[in-house]
């Protein structure tokens, strides 16, 4: 595997190596990537995506280079397209994590690299890493992928996050998703072709409280400000769903509570000390993840 661009390339196989490559790296030190250098060329804001993966590097023995905001302090600013900077960046570096507000951004990079290239969120398209993360939480926390009932709550037409979560989710046995929207930012089409083409099952509602004493999983997620042509738009949907103590309460008893942040007020602080909110665990399992990916990617670059 040389290019980390979509969760459908990933297969179960795949995963599991990284899940098991994972749980050994919670205890084990390991300098593996020692004298291996990963640029993090950040075009939009972050704070999990990119810390986690430059921990995960410093924590392998390896270096970073990093600009945070690609947009203003790179020569993106003086017209260096893409393709031009990923070409040089392939010079002083082993491996590219790449953020950008266009969607196919990391396809288009990948197309002219000559080392890795991780997508870590293009536009409105895919988080495939986050995806992972997500699904190591949900088997680190209930045990079980396959069967799972879960339901993924918000902006749906713009969450990368929940798009890439959703074909991972259509490689396991069993499992039903609750896709829960407004009409205006319900799930995209292509999404459920493929997991009706993976005998996914699914439902599509804007009644979150029905559902909930019958999930496994209530994935929350942001109301995406930044891909509201106008505020208007983003101010009628802002508090469309808020999970509140009294919400979680009527949860299973072993159900958890994600959402892979940042929050807005769409999940009240008051659920944080709840057992089901699993929220900043699912942050701080970024970085195994990460840090399994990094070493998988690298050693098979090396092997190649
Ligand atoms: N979950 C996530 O991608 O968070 P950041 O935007 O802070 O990286």
């Amino acid at each position: 595997m040389n290019h980390i661009i979509e969760s459908q390339q990933f297969d179960p196989q795949f995963i599991e190596k990284i899940f098991s490559a994972a749980d050994a790296l919670e205890t084990e030190k390991k300098d593996v990537l020692n004298g291996k250098i990963m640029a993090s060329l950040f075009y939009e804001p972050s704070t999990r995506t990119r810390f986690s993966f430059e921990s995960a590097m410093i924590r392998l023995g390896g270096n970073v280079i990093s600009t945070e905001n690609a947009k203003e302090f790179s020569s993106a600013i003086k017209g260096e397209t893409l393709e031009d900077s990923i070409k040089v960046i392939g010079n002083y570096a082993d491996v590219i994590v790449l953020r950008h507000p266009e969607k196919g951004a990391s396809q288009k990079a990948s197309s002219v690299s000559r080392i890795p290239v991780i997508n870590a969120g293009d536009g409105t398209g895919q988080h495939p890493t986050q995806a992972l993360l997500d699904l190591y939480t949900i088997q680190k926390e209930l045990g079980q992928i396959d069967a799972i009932r879960i339901a993924m709550v918000g902006d749906l037409k713009n969450g990368r996050t929940v798009r890439s979560l959703a074909y991972l989710l259509g490689k396991y046995k069993d499992v039903h998703i609750s896709f829960i929207s407004p009409e205006a930012l319900k799930i995209g089409d292509d999404i459920k072709e493929y997991l009706e083409k993976h005998n996914t099952s699914y439902t599509e509602s804007e009644d979150l409280e029905s559902i909930t004493s019958n999930v496994d999983v209530l994935y929350q997620t942001r109301i995406q400000k930044e891909r509201f042509g106008n505020q208007e738009d983003y101010l009628k949907f802002k508090d469309c769903y808020q999970i509140d103590t009294k919400l979680v309460r009527a949860m299973k008893e072993r159900s958890i509570v994600m959402h892979p942040l940042p929050r807005v007020d769409e999940i009240l602080p008051e659920v944080d000390t709840d057992p089901k909110a699993v929220y900043f665990k699912q942050a701080k399992y970024g970085v195994l993840v990460r840090m399994a990916l990094l070493t998988t990617l690298l050693e098979s670059t090396q092997k190649g």
